[in-house]
């Protein structure tokens, strides 16, 4: 596999000689499991320079501000295909074909219903419960509801699996919405594309036919796009986490949708809002980037920065775009937090903090203001994250558990108390 060998010399000991393999592209890895032998562990918090798995799905070169879906560049994905082709991709390796691409879409129009019962498990929750806590509940419970596609290591009912998180992922969202603003849920309808779809479930009402503008549907179906996969981030290396376990593919897609709930990751673009609607005007963004380059605050401009672009992201790019299309669609012109985040990007590039630590706005800065201006209340920005996210953490654990792969399982560095007798209660 390799004819590339590393050698580390560790004091006391002979040395250790570590296999190097190489990718298609990137960086070449070294083996260190030969480590264990030695007594040793490799130390990396926050995996900053770990490589935990192979994989043949997506491919970043951070500092060169490349995204790859399978070897295609994003922003050719993003302006050319459409959401459930690139889905298709992830999923199979290869662009469908146009008999292919109809057979997958009708597949995914089949399964966008929910089991009744599922309408029940909403009013368990309070109506002013975040969509991302009911999300996290009501993906997991789809495992207690399509027990016919719960053997992980049956090709098929993976599949079966896949295609039901796809199809019903933009369903149960619309519903999270619906019931916290107290309306009825809207049925899928099928004659609709997959963002219409969406749109319809989310602003539709049984009493009015759904007017929906393509060039919002469209907008909607490039941000599903621009989200849909993204290498070995946090949720999706949480998905993969879980699934080494043997756990049931619904059960694996709720611990990836917690594990994007947080503000460093999905939960981002809901906090982009919070902060330009705490920045409040124009004339308070100075302070707010004097916070943010304040070694002793702990405030950081949200939608900013990345761990692996140290470039421009590549898909706020398109991302940007895309808003300035909405914006001019609905002919938004004199919003004012949109006006505090034209202004705050301008600083923060011409900011010589940003500048050397490599900080560009990043897909989150650009979605949150797309979505704002669509209607889309903030509460929901993590949830359609989600929803564009559902096939990337699909095709990673179906990749996973196709490799056989082990079971995850890191360990540490114990800086704990050394072995000590337990004193009685009077004691201590
Ligand atoms: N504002 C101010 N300073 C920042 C920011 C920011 N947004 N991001 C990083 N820094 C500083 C940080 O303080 C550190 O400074 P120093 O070297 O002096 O200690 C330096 O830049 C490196 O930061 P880091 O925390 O070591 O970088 P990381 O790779 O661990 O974190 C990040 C990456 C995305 C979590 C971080 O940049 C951040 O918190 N950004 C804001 C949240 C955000 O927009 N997240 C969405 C990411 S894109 C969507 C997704 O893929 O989830």
């Amino acid at each position: 596999m390799t004819d590339k060998i590393a050698t580390l010399n560790i004091p006391g000991q002979d040395s250790v000689e570590l296999p190097i393999y190489s990718g298609t592209l990137g960086p070449d890895v070294i083996d260190v499991g030969a480590l264990t032998k030695r007594g040793m562990f490799t130390y990396d918090p926050g995996f900053v320079s770990t490589a935990a798995c192979e994989s043949k799905i997506t491919f970043i070169d951070g500092d060169k501000g490349i995204l790859l879906h399978r070897g295609y560049p994003i922003d050719q994905l993003a302006t050319q295909a459409e959401y459930l082709e690139v889905c298709y991709l992830l999923l199979y390796g290869e662009l469908p074909t146009q008999a292919q691409k109809e057979e997958f879409v009708e597949t995914i129009r089949y399964h966008t219903m929910v089991h009744d019962q599922i309408n029940n498990l909403f009013k368990g929750f309070r109506r002013d419960a975040h969509p991302m806590a009911i999300m996290c509940g009501v993906v997991g419970a789809l495992s207690a509801f399509y027990h016919d596609s719960l053997d992980i290591n049956d090709e098929k009912h993976r599949e079966i699996a896949a295609f039901r998180l796809i199809a019903k992922i933009p369903t149960l969202a619309a519903m999270s919405y619906k019931y916290s603003i107290g309306q009825p849920f809207m049925y899928p309808d099928n004659n609709l594309d997959y963002a219409e779809n969406f749109l319809h479930m989310m602003f539709g009402n049984p009493c009015e036919d759904s007017n929906i503008n393509p060039v919002i549907a469209k907008a909607m179906d490039k941000i599903f796009t621009l989200h849909a996969d993204h290498e070995q981030n946090a949720s999706t290396s949480t998905v993969r986490l879980a699934g080494s376990t043997g756990a049931n593919p619904f059960a694996c897609i709720a611990s990836g949708i917690a594990a994007l709930w947080g503000p460093s990751h999905g939960g981002a673009n809901e906090a982009v809002l919070s902060m330009l609607e705490e920045i409040g005007d124009v004339s308070r963004i100075d302070e707010f980037v004097a916070k943010a380059k304040d070694k002793n605050d702990p405030f950081r401009l949200m939608g900013f920065g990345h761990r692996v672009y140290k470039n421009f992201d590549p898909r706020a790019k398109v991302m940007k775009e895309t808003a300035d299309d909405v914006l001019k669609e609905l002919g938004i012109t004199d919003d004012p937090l949109l006006e505090i985040a034209k202004r705050l990007e301008e600083i923060a590039l011409e900011d010589e903090y940003f500048i050397e630590k490599k900080l560009y706005p990043n897909v989150d800065f650009y979605s949150g203001i797309i979505l704002k201006a669509i209607g889309i209340p903030t509460s929901m920005f993590t949830v359609i994250f989600a929803v564009g996210r559902t096939v990337g953490w699909v095709a990673h654990w179906n990749e996973m558990i196709g490799d056989k792969s082990r079971i995850g399982r890191p360990r540490q560095l114990y800086t704990g108390e050394p072995k000590r007798d337990m004193p009685a209660i009077d004691k201590r």
